[in-house]
């Protein structure tokens, strides 16, 4: 697969017809997308890269895709930026992030090579957007895992702290638990400082995908612990994406932190990945599942795995809350608005909105359904829990997700539906559920049923280009 080949046949692959593409999700039309990375501005334009096997739906053979876009509506092109090609990183171009530097959009991802008994030699690699638009890889500049620790060392993201340049990358200590390390660039080279010192000593087995970010003058760190095993209805994914909320000495390495807390409570969310410009976090994660593949029937059609819609991130009572980006109101076709409704007809791709009063105690256990047999929410305001249930699916993953939200009056839910993702947004952002739902024919009205009379109001919405 090249550039050109992408380029010349895009809308003809756009074009096969699909059960399950998405409208206003990034995904590829073949292959297997996963983390999103290197996620920045330049030139007055959003980068986005992604992990992406144009080859295939296994987790193999892993390139660094490419868009841009101004307004998160409009999309250059995919093209491949990274490639698998070199001896230092044959068994892929693995995660990793993006800077600005010198007028320069510079890349540092991990280089995976195994040799014949499957080792691996992860060495973390620069490489750059030359004028012509293509990008070459330039240097090495992590050559070796320091000692203490395994070759389970990866996904490195640049950022800044106190006017310094830093990035933290996934590890695994010797003793084989999961931690963050913090590399610092002096005088153009990147020094090993040490591990971001954290109240986790014994938090899972290995931390993928690191990102340190501020929002809202707290420090954030971001990770993804492996080996987390489930407590009643926290961790009940195979992996987890979540953060801590604190205050970090770049001169200690001393992070001092709340509770660990998940990003998001659906089934289908890892790897995300904050693009940080000015003041405006804004996140992207990947909507998949590490080993899970079994669950996505879409590998029948070609490809799998799509990205989230970006989201803007700020912090409120110790939580970090996630909106979609406002860029993304300009989908809206028209809004329609039902009073007192329960049952209603729904084209796809929409979003919903629904504020039920919370007051009156008969609405007290809500149940909503979307197409029948697709998809259970319920609340109970007792236990201020929600559940989203994929019981009754008969294709893709099924279970229950569980998690608490605060509701004292008004339950605000804002309900992004495309063809087989739901994103579910919870009082403005508080909670987030991302999951997929698999629906078994073309669907172009499906069915929304509540037991609760509410208001619920209808965005149709246009698809992203
Ligand atoms: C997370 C991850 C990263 C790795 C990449 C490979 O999903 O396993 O740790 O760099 O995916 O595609």
């Amino acid at each position: 697969m090249d550039n050109k080949t992408l380029k010349d046949n895009w809308h003809i692959y756009m074009e096969k017809p699909s059960l399950w593409h998405n409208k206003f999700h990034l995904e590829m039309p073949f292959g297997l997308v996963n983390d999103p990375n290197g996620l920045c501005v330049y030139n007055g334009k959003y980068q986005i890269f992604y992990q992406w096997n144009p080859t295939g739906c296994q987790h193999i053979n892993k390139h660094w895709g490419y868009t841009t876009t101004t307004d998160f509506i409009n999309y250059s092109i995919p093209q491949l930026a990274l490639a698998p090609i070199d001896d230092f990183d044959k068994n892929g171009c693995y995660s990793g992030s993006a800077r600005v530097n010198n007028n320069r959009l510079e890349l540092v991802y991990t280089a995976n090579l195994k040799d014949a008994n499957n080792i691996r030699y992860p060495r973390q690699v620069l490489a750059i957007k030359n004028d012509d638009g293509s990008f070459s890889k330039k240097e090495i500049l992590v050559d070796d895992v320091p000692s203490g620790y395994t070759t389970h060392f990866r996904d490195p993201y640049l950022f800044k702290h106190s006017n310094r340049s830093f990035f933290i990358i996934g590890a695994q200590r010797e003793n084989l638990t999961g931690c963050a390390l913090i590399y610092e660039e002096v005088n153009n080279a990147w020094q090993l400082r040490g591990e971001l010192k954290t109240d986790y000593k014994d938090f899972g087995y290995m931390w993928e995908c690191p990102n340190f970010i501020n929002i809202d003058g707290h420090d954030i760190l971001i990770f993804c612990p492996q080996g987390i095993k489930a407590q009643g209805h926290k961790y009940n994914n195979i992996y987890q994406a979540g953060y801590l909320i604190g205050k970090f000495n770049p001169d200690t390495l001393e992070f001092t932190h709340g509770e660990f807390q998940e990003l998001d409570h659906g089934f289908d969310f890892y790897a995300p990945q904050v693009l940080v410009n000015k003041n405006r976090n804004i996140l992207i994660g990947w909507i998949g599942m590490p080993e899970k593949e079994s669950e996505y029937p879409t590998t029948n059609e070609g490809w799998i795995y799509s990205l989230t819609i970006p989201r803007e991130l700020h912090i409120k009572n110790n939580i970090i809350y996630q909106t979609p980006v406002q860029e993304l109101n300009a989908l809206n076709k028209n809004n329609e608005t039902y009073l007192n409704c329960q049952d209603l007809i729904l084209n796809t791709p929409c979003k919903i909105t629904l504020d039920i009063d919370m007051t009156d105690k008969n609405y007290w256990q809500g149940d909503f359904e979307i197409g029948g047999d697709i998809l259970k929410l319920s609340f109970d305001k007792n236990t201020q829990e929600f559940c989203v249930n994929r019981d009754d699916l008969s294709l893709g993953g099924k279970g229950k997700r569980y998690f608490t939200v605060s509701v004292k009056e008004k339950l605000h839910l804002d309900i992004y539906i495309d063809t087989s993702v739901m994103e579910i947004y919870y009082q403005d952002g508080e909670a987030v559920a991302t999951s997929c739902y698999y629906a078994k024919e073309k669907l172009s009205a499906i069915p929304f049923k509540t037991n609760i009379p509410t208001s619920i109001t209808v965005s149709q919405l246009n698809s992203i280009e």
